[in-house]
């Protein structure tokens, strides 16, 4: 039978790739949306209006859904990080777990499990040699602390009996958006540089490997907890270099200095001047395999696409 999997935030970057090949295997998608207007124009996909502040969902979707994929949240990067905008990236990625949890825990359900995302944020904004496991202690930065609390709201529905997975997401590589189309801008215009140090760890994974790893986290029921999800490591300097040449444009020494970028993004430029590898060991033991483990060809095929 066809399993009916509710996707949280499913508009966005990742949502729209997993969805798609969730209904390429047959099964069935909803898409929570803050968009009452959304229209599907596949018909295994359903778009579903929810206002998380007002405690609007729709019941029945939520109560007939065999797996919830949670997606939703405010953009990192999209706005600096005034006391206003980081309360607004962690509400809205708690407060729908939390809603979510108040309707199972007083209905009848059938929900098998929950699989979220979270980020390698987890481990802070730093730039160390140490290759961080998922049993590391979450850094006392904001990325830290957003991303324990919002893994914190996932483990309650363990007291529901229900199964959690937590993918620790690297940066997603993908051709039509996210960071991957920013960090070209300036290549483009002949312009590329590595930024800061050039020596922050940038990990790493390509779109499609992550719509995969999602599919797998919910059909593989020995999934549980956290997984770091990146294909691999890579410093600053030398994604650039590669960058450059898949794109075939200059790369200039030297690097663009990091209070450049603290000018214009202020504390959010941390997420472009730090960062420390992330182990895959794990998530390599469930026996998943990536299709883009080489960062060059991927970003060959992205760029050339
Ligand atoms: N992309 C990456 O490189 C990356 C890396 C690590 C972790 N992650 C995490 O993975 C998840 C999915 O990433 P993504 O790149 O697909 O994100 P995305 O493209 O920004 O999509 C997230 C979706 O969340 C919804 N949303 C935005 N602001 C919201 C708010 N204030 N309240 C409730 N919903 C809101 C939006 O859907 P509607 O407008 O339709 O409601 C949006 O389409 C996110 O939690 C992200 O932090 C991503």
């Amino acid at each position: 039978m066809a399993k009916k999997v509710l996707i949280t935030g499913g508009t966005g970057l990742v949502g729209t790739v997993l969805a798609k090949l969730i209904v390429e295997k047959g099964d069935l998608v909803t898409i929570l949306t803050r968009d009452k207007n959304r229209t599907s124009k596949h018909p295994n996909i359903t778009y579903s209006f929810w206002d998380i502040d007002q405690g609007i969902i729709d019941k029945e979707e939520l109560l007939s859904a065999n797996y919830i994929v949670h997606l939703a949240g405010a953009d990192i990067a999209e706005k600096p990080w005034s006391q206003k905008r980081k309360k607004e990236i962690l509400d809205s990625r708690v407060d729908p777990i939390k809603l979510i949890y108040n309707y199972l825990n007083n209905n009848p359900n059938q929900l098998k499990a929950f699989v979220s995302a979270s980020g390698v944020g987890y481990y802070g904004a730093i730039t160390t040699n140490t290759i961080f496991e998922e049993t590391a202690t979450p850094a006392n930065d904001f990325l830290g602390e957003t991303c324990l609390k919002w893994e914190q709201a996932v483990d309650e529905l363990n007291d529901l009996s229900i199964r959690t997975v937590k993918l620790r997401t690297g940066i997603v590589l993908a051709k039509n958006g996210g960071a991957l189309p920013k960090m070209m801008q300036p290549f483009k215009f002949g312009l590329g540089a590595a930024l800061g140090s050039g020596k922050q760890i940038m990990p790493w994974i390509h779109i499609d490997d992550l719509a995969q790893l999602y599919v797998a986290a919910i059909e593989n029921d020995s999934f549980n907890g956290a997984y770091n999800s990146i294909a691999g490591n890579v410093s600053n300097k030398d994604f650039s270099k590669m960058l450059s040449k898949a794109m075939n444009k200059p790369f200039w020494l030297p690097n663009v200095p990091g209070f450049m970028l603290k000018l214009f993004l202020g504390e959010m430029a941390v997420i472009l001047l730090e960062g420390s590898a992330a182990s895959n060991q794990k998530l390599l033991q469930t026996g998943f395999n990536f299709q883009f483990a080489d960062l060059e060809e991927g970003l060959r095929k992205l760029v050339g696409e």
